[in-house]
């Protein structure tokens, strides 16, 4: 690495330094730190993720910068700051949020998320840090850093929507889990979960977008020889949802623990919204099946889902089986 990024490195060493101290150890950090412990973190959990707190002031990062002898440029280059067009003053990005610190794979902090408290209708929940020299937002898998030996252990990635569900998926036992930062799945990062592993199981939020989401990431995954499989969450829950609300164990074993295989899960998205009772939906679903059906070529796993689909649909397996020798 040479020397520009490394001053980028530290500067954001730091501020993860200084953003952490504030939320540990002042008193303008309480109200930011009762909100995480009301969200389940423990004190450990937040060293361990080392999650801070920037005030809500317009200088305060920006001036502790400057003191230490980082010029403007490098404040605007670090992202951390941000420099109003022909003026020779900047101001802090993060102002009043819960600062989550993004890593890069030798957990050296590149990239902050910060989270406003609660909801609002004017602000993003999120603000991610711009791209930088170090900040490829493409690329980032959040937590890879820590979760790289756990993946190697056991040949698996499980890949999230949210951090916040690799935090929690963290600390009920799921320790290869990562996430992107909310942008969908690009090719790059498919490149670097190669690296790591080639069987991921998808564990998305159970709301529409998730299921969505799910369906693209795993069409993605498997056209890239990945052995997919897609834990289901029930109702509207996100994995940090359900894990608050049914326990470690429970998630760890009836959702984890329990996944779809790929095309079972195709099955089950194309099935959502649809009403057999309308010839179109019947035929639409079985045309969708049988198209990502012919793409494989295991004959166990053409009966396996011919079968299914005639027990839905109705229809005689002889029929469905004519129709897939059509698609083929
Ligand atoms: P909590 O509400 O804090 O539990 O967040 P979550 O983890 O449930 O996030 P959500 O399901 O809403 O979104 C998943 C991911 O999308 C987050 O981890 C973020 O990376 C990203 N995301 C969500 N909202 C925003 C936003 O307002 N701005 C940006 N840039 N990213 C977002
Ligand atoms: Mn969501
Ligand atoms: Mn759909
Ligand atoms: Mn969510
Ligand atoms: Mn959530």
């Amino acid at each position: 690495r040479n020397q520009p990024n490394s001053r980028l490195v530290e500067m954001h060493e730091y501020a993860a330094e200084l953003y952490q101290h504030i939320l540990l150890n002042a008193e303008q950090g309480e109200e930011a730190l009762t909100y995480l412990e009301k969200r389940g973190f423990t004190r450990e959990m937040i060293e361990k993720y080392r999650i801070g707190w920037a005030l809500p002031e317009w200088h305060h990062l920006t001036r502790m910068l400057q003191r230490k002898g980082y010029t403007l440029d490098e404040l605007a280059e670090s992202g951390l700051a941000i420099r109003k067009e022909g003026e020779e003053a900047a101001f802090d990005r993060f102002r009043g949020r819960v600062m989550f610190p993004l890593m890069d794979e030798n957990g050296k902090v590149i990239a902050f998320s910060g989270r406003i408290l609660g909801t609002s209708k004017e602000e993003a929940k999120y603000l991610n840090s711009p791209e930088s020299p170090i900040f490829k937002k493409s690329e980032v898998l959040y937590n890879i850093h820590r979760a790289k030996s756990a993946i190697r252990k056991t040949r698996r990635i499980v890949l999230f929507e949210g951090f916040m569900d690799v935090i929690a998926a963290g600390t009920a036992g799921v320790e290869n889990a990562v996430a992107t930062m909310g942008t969908s799945l690009t090719a790059s990062h498919i490149r670097e979960m190669k690296r790591f592993a080639r069987d991921v199981t998808i564990c998305f939020d159970g709301d529409n977008a998730g299921w969505e989401a799910a369906k693209k990431a795993s069409v993605l995954l498997n056209d890239e020889q990945f052995n997919v499989e897609v834990a289901v969450l029930p109702g509207e829950l996100d994995p940090d949802d359900y894990i608050r609300e049914h326990g470690e164990e429970t998630f760890r074993t009836q959702i984890i623990g329990k996944p779809h295989a790929f095309l079972a899960f195709i099955m089950m998205h194309a099935r959502r919204h649809k009403n057999f009772q309308y010839e179109n939906d019947l035929l639409q679903y079985i045309h969708e099946v049988l198209k990502l059906l012919s793409g494989r070529s295991s004959p166990i796993e053409r009966d396996l889902y011919i079968k299914q689909l005639a027990q839905e649909t109705g229809l005689s397996e002889d029929a469905i089986l004519q129709q897939y020798r059509k698609t083929e």
